[in-house]
């Protein structure tokens, strides 16, 4: 359907009666019975579902190991950890990505190098990472940008030249593909996010897959306490366990409540990327003749997971920054996210690493006009449109 000729409007009347909340996740009668089975099964610390989820989610992503967690943050941690970061040691992660991919290095000891992104795809620019490579470097983590596949075949060049792990974030990218190969198996490690806003939702909670079975023993470990034997064990009809605490680990453990929702969740997360891409596409075509720039169709040989809309705004033809536009949104009652500022971009960043603006010029450039939209499978067809005649109104508001 093409869309009217674009008008402007008032910007401060509310476009409908209720405020669509950025990222809310879709919750359904599955997951309430699951969630209100566990609670009555009195099994809600670490148990049967989440062996169940990590089952799930292993086959579902087609690797050998998937050791659930309570965040991505602590599966990224995990991952510095078992891939041996030693203090001192440099990882090259994009400027354009959330603060847990960077401050994951840190907690493990290491040192974050951030790294410029490409402005089309918003993922890693491997000759970027290149130049960065020192002595020091002991990793990257690629993120799959808002579900798009980073050029896994030019960074897996320039880690192998130089030696380096490969550790993908893909907090984005559940259902990402790569040349056939789901994200998660394509370099050592894998970590995926379950939080709220996520393609596949446990409130909190996260993953990590590998194809090495001692890297997924050692993050099973690290991931409570550090002990041999999975507490549900310790505490099972089977009687108790003595365990062995190997080496000092973490209160990072997923529990059944939570694996309760991923495991209904999960077996949505077909259908529910069918109903994302009938949105994406119905906003690529109302968006089109805008002061924007729309996200680039997917690379060949790819599946995109479409987490996050992205629109970059042309703010040299529109009188007014992202933000009075995201701010002119929310006052009609649509709420956006920004995705993100730029790392060197944040104080700690900048006082402890010396970063200054200008140091990242892509991801600085982004950070100016990105301006993520709802996209999300419980989206009706009317709130498709409250977005889209929103966006329109604005923008045709602040054209120059
Ligand atoms: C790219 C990226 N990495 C890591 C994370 C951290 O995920 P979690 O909140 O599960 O720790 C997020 C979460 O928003 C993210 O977007």
């Amino acid at each position: 359907m093409r869309c009217a000729q674009i008008t402007a409007g008032p910007i401060d009347a509310p476009v409908r009666a209720t405020y669509l909340v950025f990222g809310s996740p879709q919750l359904l009668e599955p997951e309430i019975e699951e969630v209100v089975a566990t609670l009555r099964s009195c099994w809600i610390g670490t148990g049967p579902r989440v062996a169940a989820f990590e089952k799930a989610f292993r086959d579902y992503v087609g690797t050998n190991h998937a050791v659930a967690v309570s965040s991505c943050t602590a599966a990224l941690h995990l991952a510095m950890v078992a891939i041996g970061l030693k203090p001192g040691d440099e990882v090259i992660v994009p400027a354009m990505t959330f603060a847990a991919t960077a401050n994951a290095v840190i907690h493990a000891g290491g040192r974050p190098v951030l790294a410029d992104v490409d402005r089309r795809t918003m993922c890693l620019d491997a000759e970027d990472v290149a130049r960065r490579v020192t002595p020091r470097t002991r990793a990257i983590i690629p993120v799959h940008f808002a579900g798009r596949p980073c050029d896994m075949d030019a960074l897996g060049g320039v880690a192998g030249r130089h030696g380096l792990k490969i550790i993908e974030d893909c907090a984005h990218a559940i259902e990402t593909l790569y040349g056939g190969r789901h994200a998660g198996t394509l370099g050592d490690i894998g970590t995926f996010s379950f939080y709220v806003t996520k393609n596949v939702v446990t409130g909190e909670g996260g993953m990590a897959t590998t194809a090495d079975p001692a890297w997924a023993a050692r993050i099973k470990t690290l991931a409570l306490h550090g002990m041999s034997a999975d507490a549900w064990k310790r505490f099972s009809d089977e009687g108790f366990k003595h365990y062995e605490v190997v080496e000092p680990g973490f209160k990072y453990n997923m529990m059944d409540l939570q694996a309760a929702l991923g495991l209904q969740q999960l077996r949505r997360v077909e259908p529910n990327l069918v109903r994302r891409e009938a949105i994406w596409r119905r906003y690529d075509e109302a968006f089109e003749e805008l002061p924007v720039f729309l996200p680039p169709p997917e690379e060949k040989s790819t599946r995109h997971a479409r987490h996050l809309y992205t629109l970059l705004l042309d703010i040299d033809r529109l009188r007014a920054r992202r933000d009075e536009v995201l701010m002119a949104l929310h006052r009609q009652n649509i709420g956006t996210g920004v995705h993100y500022r730029s790392l060197h971009l944040h104080r700690y960043y900048k006082e402890t690493f010396g970063y200054a603006p200008g140091d990242l010029p892509n991801a600085e450039w982004i950070s100016d006009r990105t301006l993520s939209l709802p996209l999300s499978p419980k989206l009706t067809d009317d709130d498709v449109e409250d977005v889209i005649f929103a966006v329109r109104r604005t923008l045709a508001h602040f054209a120059r």
